[in-house]
This record gives structure tokens, C-alpha cells and sequence, in this order.
């Protein structure tokens, strides 16, 4: 008998996931919110590689917009994201049409890795992830699910977030992946014009010289300083931030320490799109 492959209703999704379980396959989870991209496939290969069964999510989550930002122009285009999916051999899609119920007054706090950088400029935003990502891991009850180092926070804030909460599901990061001129892949570059598609793609080459000139000696303070000054150069409208922080706990360093694993991570606006990239330091 064929699986169904779209589930709209978490009880049949749940049914589904343990009839696999009784069988002895392993689940691998891919969270997204759609408009997915080739980045958004390479966390499904991943997913594939570790997993006897993969299960992807589409959900366009509002608890992690905040008012003004694009939670009702995000792209969606679902019929296209299954078809993408069935062909990276994604096994099954939730689809659920929304997640939070009239009464819905639960919270989750998040603090560690979620604290800075992103935060400082979008606080409402982990605290959303953190949400949606319990409930969605709630429903599939994964082995493991996959995030993109592309959101380098999100993915810290989720690993601590499971671990404080000791949820059962082990936490894969994956590479970023790149447009030809290095450009991170994001639903949301979509947005971008011919010129701020252009000005954009400065953005991957000021990261890996402002992590060069780090890795060469720069202090920290003017390679960050030098970057955000290139960065305006290139066209942008403005810098959230360049920082370096530890690899694990994101704590900021105003120093690079040898054996100290770190990040370089940086925000800003291109055209009054926001865009993030980040690389390691080493
Ligand atoms: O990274 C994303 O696409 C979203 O933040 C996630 C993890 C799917 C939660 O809505």
C-alpha cells in the first residue's frame, strides 16, 4: 500500500510516525516554513543520510513575526514545496493549516545562545522558534531533526533548548548553502532587485576578508569596524552587526583565542531586505 505523503491532521501524521517506529525505522525532521530553496533540499539529503524515514514541515509560523515585518507577503507556495520534496525523497510532509489554537497562552523563554546579536535586533524571534519548533517536534516525535548553519543562533538556541528540556532528539546542523557569488540561500532573497541582488552578494565576500584579516591578527574591534565600513560601502542601507562569538555558547569575544573554536556572524539591510551570514573562524 502507497503512505500518503501530505498530512494536514496531527493525528494521522501521529499514527503514521509510529507505525514507522513499531517497525523499527528512525525519523529524521526538517522543520521549514516553505519557499524552499536548494538549501532547504541539502537539509533533507542530510536528513537522508542519518535516517531511515524523512519528514519535512511547512508551516508559516506568526509567533516568530513581529508587527510591521513580512509574516503576510512571506512566499507561499506550498504545491510547488511538496513536489520539491517528494523529488529530494522526502517521505512525508505536515501541512497542518495552523498550529495555535483561540486559547493558546503558553510561552517558552529562551536565554543562552538566543541572548544578542539577532535578538537585540528582533526579540520576539527565538522565543517564536522556540515555540513552534516544541510543538512541531510534539507532533513528529523525531530521532533527530536538521537546521542550516545559516541560522547559526537559531540552531545554538534550539540545541540548548532540547537539551535544558531533555527532549529526546538529537540536533544536526548543516552547511550553508551558497548562490554562485557566495550569496547564503534564504526564501527571503527573493525579495531582493536586480540591484540589491547585486549589493547582496558583497556580503559572503566582506564575511570571509573580515574572518581572514581576524585569522591574520586583526584585532577583532577594527577587522569588525573595517567590515561594517565595507559593508555600507558595498550599498547596504545598514549593519546590525559584525561579531565574533564562541562557536558553542555564542558568548561574544573581543579576542581570538587559540583553541578557543569561534564565529564570525553578521546582520544588515540590503535594499530593506535583511540578510545573515556567518563562518568559522579557524
Ligand atoms: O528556519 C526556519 O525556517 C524557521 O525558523 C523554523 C525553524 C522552520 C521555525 O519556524
Amino acid at each position: 500500500m502507497r503512505t500518503k505523503f501530505i498530512f494536514t491532521s496531527n493525528t494521522d501524521l501521529r499514527a503514521q510516525i509510529w507505525a514507522w517506529r513499531r517497525s523499527g525505522e528512525t525519523t529524521a525532521f526538517v522543520p521549514t516554513m516553505g519557499a524552499l530553496h536548494p538549501g532547504h533540499l541539502s537539509l533533507i539529503a542530510k536528513a537522508k543520510r542519518h535516517a531511515s524515514k524523512v519528514v519535512a514541515s511547512i508551516y508559516v509560523n506568526e509567533t516568530q513575526f513581529a508587527k510591521g515585518e513580512d509574516l503576510n507577503t512571506y512566499p507561499r507556495n506550498h504545491e510547488q514545496d511538496c513536489k520539491m520534496l517528494k523529488q529530494a525523497g522526502c517521505d512525508l510532509v505536515y501541512l497542518p493549516k495552523s498550529m495555535y489554537g483561540d486559547h493558546h497562552s503558553t510561552t517558552i523563554n529562551v536565554g543562552g545562545p538566543a541572548l544578542g546579536l539577532e535578538t537585540a535586533h528582533r526579540p520576539h524571534f527565538f522565543a517564536g522558534v522556540a515555540l513552534i519548533v516544541t510543538k512541531l517536534f510534539n507532533c513528529v516525535q523525531p530521532d533527530m531533526a536538521i537546521f542550516g548553519e545559516k541560522d547559526y543562533q537559531q540552531l545554538l538556541t534550539i540545541r540548548r533548548m532540547v537539551s535544558d528540556l531533555d527532549m529526546p532528539i538529537q540536533i544536526l546542523g548543516a552547511p550553508i548553502v551558497r548562490e554562485l557569488d557566495g550569496l547564503a540561500m534564504s526564501s527571503r532573497n527573493q525579495y531582493l532587485d536586480e540591484t540589491g541582488r547585486m549589493i547582496a552578494g558583497q556580503l559572503n565576500l566582506i564575511l570571509g576578508a573580515c574572518a581572514k584579516n581576524i585569522m591574520d591578527g586583526t584585532d577583532i574591534k577594527t577587522a569588525s569596524q573595517n567590515a561594517q565600513h565595507d559593508i555600507i560601502k558595498a550599498g547596504f542601507d545598514s549593519v546590525d552587526y559584525v561579531a565574533v562569538a564562541d562557536t558553542k555558547s555564542l558568548e561574544l569575544l573581543s579576542k581570538k583565542r587559540k583553541g578557543r573554536p569561534a564565529r564570525l556572524l553578521i546582520a544588515a539591510h540590503c535594499k530593506g531586505i535583511r540578510l545573515i551570514d556567518n563562518c568559522a573562524l579557524n
